[in-house]
């Protein structure tokens, strides 16, 4: 089904969930630099350090329990089956509040990736090592999180394209509107002729870009707009 509703999500969305956002103070990127734990050439130099960064990240993301934004938006797919959620993020909240139509633009804490042979399978072990051995190619040193880094393509962006140029209406929540291309797809949209909205704790740098910006929490205002929408 062509999609209609495309929404665009980023670490906000999970913020109430007791996740971290990434460049709101005392986000991760303050903490930790994204040079040393989010390129294909930080885990050439230590993979070890990688591995043991989005371990932590993959326990905490695995203890966290969906929030009301991303149960609204479980709702709203389950009623308008034509909606398209797109994640920044790679914990699994929006499938286990029970969306289904899910594309994960920066991968999962939950996918295992071949840095050698380029395998990609489930990883749902808490840790991994690279005693871990590739069920491609039987290596385990090139083991790593499937997760995009910076430097790297993100996924499915020709599917997203293509929802983009169809939708009517884009909603972006959560996000700060600071990485490309998702940063873009506000324009992208916009220039297709849908109706665009922003939803987020504050105003962004792209948020002149939208029609309309509502600030405040995820957990509050998506699930108004989301009843905004079906009627109820
Ligand atoms: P950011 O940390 O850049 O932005 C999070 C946004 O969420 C900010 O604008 C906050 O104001 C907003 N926010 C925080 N709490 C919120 C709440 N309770 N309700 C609503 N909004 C809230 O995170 P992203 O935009 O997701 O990529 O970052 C994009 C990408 O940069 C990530 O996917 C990651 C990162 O580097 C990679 O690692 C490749």
């Amino acid at each position: 089904m062509t999609p209609r509703i495309v929404i665009l999500t980023g670490a906000g969305i999970s913020a109430e969930s007791g996740l971290g956002t990434f460049r709101d103070a005392g986000g991760v990127w303050t903490q930790v630099r994204l040079e040393d734990v989010a390129t294909p050439e930080a885990f050439a130099r230590d993979p070890a350090m990688v591995r043991a960064f989005y371990d932590a990240r993959r326990a905490q993301a695995r203890a966290a329990a969906p929030n009301p934004a991303h149960e609204a938006l479980a709702r709203l797919e389950a009623a308008r089956p034509d909606t398209l959620i797109v994640t920044q993020n790679v914990d699994a909240l929006h499938e286990r509040a029970g969306a289904r139509n899910v594309i994960h633009m920066h991968g999962t804490l939950d996918g295992a990736l071949c840095a050698a042979c380029g395998h990609r399978w489930p990883w749902t072990p808490e840790t991994m090592t690279e005693t871990d051995a590739c069920p491609g190619c039987g290596r385990g040193e090139g083991v790593r999180p499937d997760v995009v880094w910076f430097g790297e393509t993100p996924h499915d962006l020709d599917r997203i394209a293509d929802a983009l140029d169809a939708c009517d209406l884009f909603v972006a929540i959560g996000t700060s509107g600071a990485v490309y291309p998702a940063a873009g797809f506000v324009a992208e949209a916009a220039a297709a002729g849908a109706r665009t909205l922003e939803l987020n704790l504050e105003r962004t740098e792209v948020s002149a870009l939208f029609e309309e910006t509502r600030t405040g929490r995820a957990s509050e205002l998506v699930p108004a707009w989301v009843s905004e929408v079906l009627g109820d």
